[in-house]
């Protein structure tokens, strides 16, 4: 996972600098070792940035600068926050875990933010082999693969665009943009 952070890192803050515009606060949900939202503040320096994760992953972890680790259950509570990070998260889980999840995500940023505020969900969006930034998309068998392997391996599934609409309305979201930034990869920004 911190392998992929590398990799998704260069691309989200070199060309997709835009998305953190206006954001003072992030809070990292499931962040793992923090990879991201390391070169998440190390690039905009006024950004706070708090990695949520459980007890005995972020037990060892020590803060520096604008980047805190916070010990917690996405289940339960997330800190209020501009904006939310859900990275690799939500194929882990099955519809009803990840509807508590993105309702405690909505809950903190309308805590901190009354009308703003997003979620920023890095993930695979399924898709048919159609074309994908006007070039052939030849990716569907693998994409397939991880889905399988979601259903083997944990509670989850990777999910279609008709899919992820439905989950994010559900939880009390109006809105979304789907860009595809790397490979199978896709940032899903999701408004309240
Ligand atoms: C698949 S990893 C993704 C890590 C990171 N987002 C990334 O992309 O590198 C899932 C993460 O969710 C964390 N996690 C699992 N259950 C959690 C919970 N109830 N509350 C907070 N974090 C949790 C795990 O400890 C793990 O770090």
């Amino acid at each position: 996972m911190a392998s992929d952070a590398r990799l998704v890192n260069s691309i989200l803050i070199d060309k997709c600098k835009k998305v953190f515009e206006g954001l003072n606060s992030l809070v990292d949900v499931g962040g793992g070792t923090g990879k991201l939202s390391k070169a998440i503040v190390d690039a905009f320096s006024h950004l706070e940035c708090i990695v949520l994760d459980l007890p005995h992953f972020v037990a060892n972890l020590q803060d520096g600068g604008n980047l805190k680790y916070v010990a917690g259950d996405m289940f339960k509570e997330v800190p209020a926050s501009d904006a939310i990070l859900l990275k690799w998260i939500l194929h882990d889980w099955n519809d009803d875990e990840c509807l508590t999840i993105l309702k405690r995500c909505k809950e903190a940023i309308s805590r901190q933010n009354k009308k703003g505020g997003k979620v920023m969900i890095i993930h695979m969006v399924l898709m048919k082999n159609e074309k994908m930034n006007g070039e052939a998309f030849n990716s569907t068998e693998t994409q397939l693969f991880f889905d399988m392997l979601m259903m083997a391996l944990v509670t989850g599934k990777e999910r279609q665009e008709e899919e992820w609409a439905k989950l994010l309305f559900a939880a009390g979201f109006s809105n979304y943009k789907i860009t595809p930034i790397l490979g199978l990869r896709s940032l899903i920004q999701v408004f309240p």
